[in-house]
């Protein structure tokens, strides 16, 4: 593998190898000098053509973390205004030297295309609604830590799998390393190819949250809907929105994450998102560990 555009391109032992050089990582990142000199010699250039908080720093810090010299782009702030395209924008970075590129955009396939068309190792930060695989990466990293393994483990992905690159990742991240998964929203807001992923689809919140182990709450994207979906915000709240009441009147008590940013009242309410059962500043942490995982991997095949 010479990029991470998706994880559908990957197997279960590229996952295996990743998680064990963030166990590593993790070790390194928690001793009082956080930093190893390993990518000395290498430059990344994040890109970023779609906001970003979580992503965007704990890209940054993984990369200033093993040492690499490191540039930053905002698409908001640069010489796309004046309609410079993609490939001229990444070529010219490139010229520059530059080795690895981390890219959010808001097209799917984008990350795929600038593969195909420049000479750099690229990791995708998100595209559109396609694939966002180093959070499902660290989601998975996240449920092993928490529940020693995420084999044979039920996940329930609830909300907006319609529009969620979060969604899509997990799913294939997960069924790789032989989780059971379920999806859980509105029926306005699953894809209709949800059949074909191999998933177990339920409508009803309390099922679903009785079925699992682990449910990854997503938030509605209002920005990437084109009309005004069933259903409302206070519509959703009420059937899909998770509180303690809710948490209380289950079996047993299951794991609570969230990929962020979390519209706190809508799809968990607060008491929810700060308890110890939800592993949400977990998974941030963890983010930081495996991106230096993955970026020292693919910039390992740099070097040969
Ligand atoms: N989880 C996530 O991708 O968050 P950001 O959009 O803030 O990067």
């Amino acid at each position: 593998v010479n990029h991470l555009l998706g994880i559908k391109y990957l197997n279960k032992d590229d996952i295996k190898l990743i998680f064990e050089t963030a166990d590593h990582f993790k070790e390194v990142i928690n001793r009082p000098i956080k930093k190893v000199p390993s990518l000395r010699d290498i430059t990344i250039a994040n890109l970023f053509f779609e906001n970003s908080t979580r992503t965007k720093l704990s890209f940054e810090l993984a990369e200033k973390r093993l040492s690499a010299d490191v540039i930053n782009f905002s698409a908001s702030q640069s010489s796309v205004k004046k309609g410079e395209t993609l490939i001229d924008t990444v070529n010219n970075i490139l010229s520059m030297k530059v080795d690895m590129v981390v890219m959010r955009h808001p097209n799917p396939g984008a990350s795929v295309f600038l593969s195909q068309h420049v000479n750099a190792r690229i990791i995708n930060a998100g595209d559109g609604a396609h694939e966002h695989p180093t959070q499902a990466l660290l989601d998975s990293y996240s449920i092993r830590e928490r529940l020693g393994e995420v084999k044979g483990k039920k996940v329930v992905i609830v909300g907006d799998i319609l529009h969620s690159r979060v969604a899509l990742s997990n799913i294939f991240a997960l069924q790789l390393q032989g989780a059971e998964v379920m999806v859980c929203g509105p029926k306005t807001l699953l894809p209709k190819y949800i059949d074909k992923l191999g998933v177990k689809v339920e409508t009803n919140l309390l099922k679903a949250l009785n079925w699992c182990d682990v449910a990854n709450m997503l938030r509605v994207q209002n920005e990437r809907m084109e009309v005004n979906y069933f259903p409302s915000t206070r519509e959703y709240t009420q059937q899909y929105g998770v509180t303690m009441d809710v948490l209380n009147s289950l079996k047993k008590e299951i794991t609570i994450m969230h990929p962020g940013p979390i519209n706190r009242g809508v799809e968990i309410t607060s008491e929810v998102a700060d308890s110890n059962q939800a592993i949400i500043l977990n998974q941030v942490e963890n983010g930081v560990a495996v991106r230096m995982a993955i970026i020292y991997l693919l910039a390992s095949k740099i070097k040969q």
